[in-house]
């Protein structure tokens, strides 16, 4: 391809995703692969019966360890699962992602606090910043590293989905995985060939989620059942109990979802991994 030609298909690639991401797409006015790749990206929890090379994960791991961070803190690491018994009692904390055994890898983003609170034992300086902030940046930094760690994923043809329910046995992920205090588990982050193309999620307007100067969310009703009308979901969430509506989209699926408890015990967990949340 010729170097315009390459340059038009960049464009119109970028034009498409973004069309199908938003219903009101920006104009397009810079346009390279890199940009064409990421906002096609998508989920996979499909993927083809092929093992991925060790080497390629730790390249994808470093990679994505060339985020920024916090103050240059660096308070998040990832544990790649390589042990067989391991990953299986894993997968079974998870027992709703159906789709994870036969994801061919898996790792485990974490929040690490613990490394700055060693660095004051080995300086002998006191530790002045035991408080919120503590956990804060930690888990601000591994879900940074969450987000490049997908980005590489995908720009090395891999598919992946991230998995926030390994927090729902947080404990039991932390006691496998031998996370030390103030080290916690953030995200799952399941990898693998994709079986298939997957599919671009459509996303809330740019004008509900892009703010200029001011905060502003006086339209945001009207945005969102907008935004319903073009996320439609498959299955209905919890239909037995709320019955099957017939417009299912996306602020009743989310409305449906945090309808029910999930994780209430995380903060236990958190304390009791040391942190102080004040
Ligand atoms: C922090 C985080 C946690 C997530 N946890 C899960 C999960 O536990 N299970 C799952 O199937 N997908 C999980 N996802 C994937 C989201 O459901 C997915 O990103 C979202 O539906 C949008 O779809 P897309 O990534 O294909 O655009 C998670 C994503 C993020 C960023």
């Amino acid at each position: 391809m010729s170097a315009p030609d390459r340059n038009a298909d960049n464009l119109a690639r970028l034009n498409a995703a973004l069309s199908q991401r938003f219903g009101d797409a920006p104009e397009i006015v810079a346009g390279n692969d890199f940009l064409a790749r990421i906002s096609a990206h998508r989920s996979h929890r499909a993927f083809k019966d092929e093992a991925v090379d060790p080497k390629l994960i730790r390249q994808v791991c470093a990679v994505a360890l060339s985020a920024p961070s916090k103050s240059d803190l660096q308070q998040r690491d990832i544990v790649i699962v390589s042990d067989t018994m391991l990953r299986k009692k894993l997968n079974a904390l998870m027992p709703d992602m159906e789709w994870l055994p036969k994801a061919p890898a898996l790792l485990v983003v974490c929040g690490n606090n613990r490394r700055q609170r060693q660095l004051h034992e080995w300086r002998g300086r006191n530790f002045a910043n035991d408080h919120l902030d503590a956990f804060f940046n930690a888990a601000t930094d591994a879900a940074i590293v969450l987000g490049w760690l997908v980005l590489a994923a995908e720009a090395a043809g891999l598919g992946c989905c991230p998995l926030s329910v390994i927090r729902n046995r947080a404990q039991q992920a932390s006691d496998l995985l031998g996370l030390p205090g103030h080290v916690f588990p953030y995200a799952g982050l399941a990898l693998g060939w994709p079986a298939g193309e997957g599919y671009i999620s459509p996303r809330l307007p740019l004008a509900a989620t892009v703010h200029t100067d001011r905060f502003d969310d006086a339209r945001l009703r009207d945005l969102v059942e907008g935004y319903d009308k073009r996320r439609r979901y498959r299955s209905q969430r919890y239909e037995a109990e709320y019955g099957r509506a017939a417009e299912y989209g996306w602020s009743e699926d989310k409305a449906r979802q945090y309808s029910k408890s999930e994780r209430a015990a995380f903060g236990a967990f958190v304390r009791k991994k040391g942190f102080n949340l004040g």
